[in-house]
């Protein structure tokens, strides 16, 4: 539920102009019990997301809507380097158990998760040299940001955040 009070969110977690819908912790279990079995959820695109990815030549992926880590952790698997980000500090708590948990598997150990927001992007994540190869944001997660002022402002300055973490000269920048 879209809550416009921060008081929701974990202490000690600092929130900045977007409140965590996630944030009773809640709805990231039930995310996590929604997706069951995270191969037959990835099997869908998975295919199609790697041959993109590798078509264009994309080492350094970004997942900017990583929530619980599903579509990082296939990419990881298949050798991207990956760096997660997510406003919501409960769902990032479950990819933050299976860096832990893979911590020995080399990708795993490299995996960098942040807590971000679209809307502060430039500001909550540090952009490694011109940007990554590409940016991912998956499993309906845009829909997610309210139109609080009522003209968009907010999906354009997203967008535009969003792609100001892609390297120029990659594909779709
Ligand atoms: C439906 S979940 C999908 C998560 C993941 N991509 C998946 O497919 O399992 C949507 C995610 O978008 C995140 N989100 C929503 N608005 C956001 C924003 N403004 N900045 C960063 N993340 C946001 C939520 O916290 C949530 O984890």
């Amino acid at each position: 539920m879209v809550d416009s009070v921060y008081r929701t969110r974990s202490l000690g977690v600092a929130a900045e102009g977007l409140p965590d819908q996630y944030a009773d912790g809640q709805a990231a279990r039930v995310w996590q019990l929604y997706i069951g079995d995270t191969r037959s959820r990835t099997a869908e695109y998975r295919s199609w997301l790697l041959a993109l990815l590798r078509q264009h030549r994309c080492r350094s992926v970004l997942d900017v809507a990583c929530g619980t880590g599903v579509d990082s952790i296939m990419l990881l698997e298949e050798g991207f380097q990956v760096t997660s980000v997510d406003a919501s500090d409960k769902m990032l708590k479950y990819a933050l158990k299976e860096r832990w948990e893979r911590r020995k598997e080399e990708p795993f150990d490299r995996w960098v998760i942040e807590e971000a927001n679209w809307l502060t992007l430039e500001k909550d994540l540090e952009k490694p040299g011109d940007g990554f190869d590409a940016v991912i944001c998956l499993g309906n997660s845009f829909a997610h940001l309210p139109d609080f002022k009522g003209d968009q402002s907010d999906h354009k300055l997203a967008l535009r955040n969003i792609a100001s973490m892609v390297r120029p000269g990659c594909p779709g920048h």
